[in-house]
């Protein structure tokens, strides 16, 4: 059960409202390479909206500026996409404005400019050191200029940072959650607490470090782990009987092992055939290189067409790999893919999320 309050919790109606969203997109020469993340946070808005919100401005940060102005990864391409989106939504809602500054004057003009239930998305936040710094200042400042009431934590992906609009703001304001952060740590928990046996955790990638934390979490919970990826192809060794290592791989001309083998990837299909819960954290092959992505695929739509478990996709490599093939394969269906890498990571692991832990209670 998610035990913080959300927006339903709460009365929007004729309030202006602070949302902090996860716009932290893939760019490449300022086009947006997905536009997943900026999807995500629309059943947040148009409840907003629809309940009477007077206006609503975004907050999120894009990349990593370290405190500097850089154009490149300005939020305004942003603010042009989730109005195109917008536009062919059911809230029917006016362009989206953007604004080249976090506070001060050009902020508070641009929100009296804004008319009843318009949007406004901020700068990239982290044009500016404060924002990492957890700055209560600098969170004041954008509250003031903004003249929010309420601040919702809709930005699921970045929840695992003590940040000024993720911590900060929250001493502030009152604070609650959005729809996407309610879904995201839900099912997420779900994983974790009580899952419905057999529980499957899949585990991939290249960094074993990175990955020993959830193996550690899931070994009492889990029925079976199996690991595939470079971690296994560098021959991690499995501490428990109940680690299942890929055993034979694909190579190249070079001898180098890029891919899991077929009789690895049979085993672990026959494990995904029979859970309840299963957990999918890292691809196991290297898939941006065919024919190297074929067990990773394997494996997606194996987990794609087990409607009747839940199914959690998450750390970035993965989800991206599985939204791209259910573009191609829309029948494939997933309980969650997660828009959080770390944030996914961090939660699995047990760790508290600092962006999570400071939203009210629900009594
Ligand atoms: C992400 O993409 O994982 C989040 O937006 C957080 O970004 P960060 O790792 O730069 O804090």
């Amino acid at each position: 059960m998610f035990s913080k309050k959300t927006i339903k919790d709460i009365d929007v109606n004729g309030k202006t409202v602070l949302v902090r969203v996860d716009y932290n997109v893939p760019m490449s020469d300022g086009e947006i390479e997905s536009d997943i993340r900026i999807r995500a946070s629309l059943p947040t808005i148009e409840y907003l909206i629809s309940n009477g919100a007077k206006k609503i401005i975004l907050i999120s940060h894009l990349g990593r500026p370290k405190g500097e102005r850089k154009p490149e990864l300005s939020l305004k391409p942003v603010a042009e996409k989730l109005s195109e989106i917008l536009d062919n939504s059911v809230i029917n809602s006016s362009a989206v404005k953007f604004s080249s500054e976090v506070f001060g004057d050009v902020v508070k003009n641009a929100v009296a400019e804004l008319p009843e239930r318009g949007i406004l998305l901020l700068e990239n936040l982290r044009f500016f050191p404060e924002e990492e710094k957890n700055d209560a200042e600098f969170a004041k400042k954008i509250v003031e200029a903004t003249g929010t009431e309420v601040f919702v934590q809709d930005g699921f992906a970045v929840i695992h940072r003590a940040h000024a609009s993720t911590d900060a703001v929250t001493k502030i304001l009152p604070s609650v959650a959005g729809f996407l952060v309610e879904k995201e740590v839900s099912v997420l928990s779900s994983a974790i607490s009580e899952p419905e046996k057999p529980v499957l955790v899949i585990i991939g990638g290249a960094k074993v470090d990175d990955k020993k934390p959830l193996i550690e979490k899931f070994l009492p919970i889990a029925d079976d782990i199996c690991v595939g990826g470079k971690i296994a192809s560098d021959g991690y060794e499995a501490e428990d009987k109940k680690i299942l290592v890929a055993f034979d791989f694909v190579e190249d001309e070079t001898g180098a092992k890029l891919d899991i083998g077929t009789k690895s990837t049979k085993e672990i299909l026959e494990k995904i055939h029979f859970a309840k819960t299963i957990v999918w954290n890292g691809t196991v092959g290297l898939t941006e290189k065919e024919p190297f992505d074929l067990a990773s695929k394997t494996i997606a739509r194996a987990i794609g067409h087990r409607t009747d478990a839940t199914s959690i996709i998450c750390g970035g490599d993965t989800t991206g790999f599985v939204e791209n093939l259910q573009k191609l394969e829309p029948e494939l269906k997933y309980s969650l893919i997660s828009t959080g890498g770390g944030a996914s990571l961090e939660l699995l692991s047990g760790l508290e999320l600092p962006g999570l832990s400071v939203l009210q209670d629900k009594i």
